[in-house]
């Protein structure tokens, strides 16, 4: 007999920055993604969209958000198809209109990471299907639903815990920001003062936070940024795309997570990482591997959060 939940609904047709999922849209998606987790490691099928087919168009390499999505779609009943840039070139072979309507009249949704993120609202605009940002150079709102149900994991609850970010103010802390402040938790980032988040999405963060109850902060003060934090969170600091911007690495270097910045943090602070991880970067190995169980239940919380996007917005 199923025991299955109901998906929640979202009021978005679309999933794309997490800007403008409610709080009681991101709880919901939390306690789904929770649920299907456990039905998963119960055995047990969960397989809504049956007869469905999504396209999932990426522009950039992925180990994680094209698994986790490959097999999510799997266990939920649906057929991935996998396009590369050679087969769509997005906005090159015609125009992201066109795709957009082709696309709709076969599939009944499209997953897209690519770098600009007006070309995912723009298809966005012009698709009939819900489409999925599977990561852009301004945002990426999957991973931040699997890392709020690692961190939910681990300490129960948002309000008055602390999450800081250390490293480059870009798509990681934008996604970070929101997500933070949508479900109550306060967020410092940590950046070099020429790395900073896009003012725009610090204030939307904090328009947010200011219902929610949340702290918003991004400072260059290091050991400030830390102080008493529950998740320290760090991403690589050359993103994807900007691989000739070799003279990062200095600015960067008082960045990184290491044993004498978790010194700062709460005694009981998890790590994430979103993954790939750069040791020696902008985290050691020693505490990679002392919080590699966490990271890696981070990485698996991909899978189910997703599962728990796809299958909200197949119900909306
Ligand atoms: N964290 C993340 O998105 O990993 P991939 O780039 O491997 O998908
Ligand atoms: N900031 C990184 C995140 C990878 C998941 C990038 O854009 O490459």
């Amino acid at each position: 007999m199923s025991t299955t939940a109901s998906a929640p609904t979202l009021k978005s047709k679309h999933f794309l920055t997490l800007g403008d999922v409610s709080q009681e849209e991101l709880m919901g998606l939390l306690s789904f993604a929770a649920h299907l987790k456990d039905l998963r490691k119960r055995g047990e099928v969960y397989a809504p969209l049956q007869g469905k087919s999504v396209a999932m168009y990426f522009e950039k390499p992925s180990n994680r958000t094209r698994v986790s999505f490959e097999v999510g779609l799997n266990d939920l009943g649906a057929h991935p198809i996998f396009l590369r840039k050679e087969e769509i070139n997005l906005g090159v072979r015609e125009t992201i209109a066109d795709t957009a309507r082709t696309l709709s009249r076969y599939v009944d949704s499209i997953i897209i990471r690519t770098f600009d993120q007006g070309e995912v609202e723009e298809l966005a605009h012009y698709a009939t299907v819900p489409v999925i940002n599977a990561l852009t150079d301004q945002y990426h709102p999957c991973q931040i639903v699997a890392d709020l149900l690692t961190f939910k994991e681990k300490f129960g609850d948002f309000k008055g815990k602390k999450l800081c970010y250390l490293g480059d103010g870009n798509n990681m802390a934008h996604s970070l920001l929101l997500g933070c402040a949508t479900v109550g938790m306060s967020i410092s980032i940590g950046c070099p003062p020429d790395y900073i988040p896009l003012p725009k999405i610090v204030e939307k963060a904090k328009a947010i936070a200011k219902e929610t109850g949340a702290e918003i902060e991004v400072t260059d003060r290091i050991t400030h940024a830390v102080e008493g934090a529950h998740a320290v969170y760090t991403d690589v600091w050359v993103s994807m795309g900007q691989e000739s911007t070799s003279s990062k690495y200095d600015v960067f270097q008082d960045y990184q997570v290491n044993k004498e910045i978790m010194g700062k943090a709460d005694p009981n602070a998890i790590v994430l990482h979103c993954l790939p991880a750069h040791r020696g970067e902008e985290i050691c190995g020693n505490v990679f591997e002392e919080h590699a169980e966490t990271i890696f239940d981070q990485a698996e919380n991909r899978l189910h959060g997703q599962k728990a996007v796809l299958a909200a917005l197949f119900k909306s």
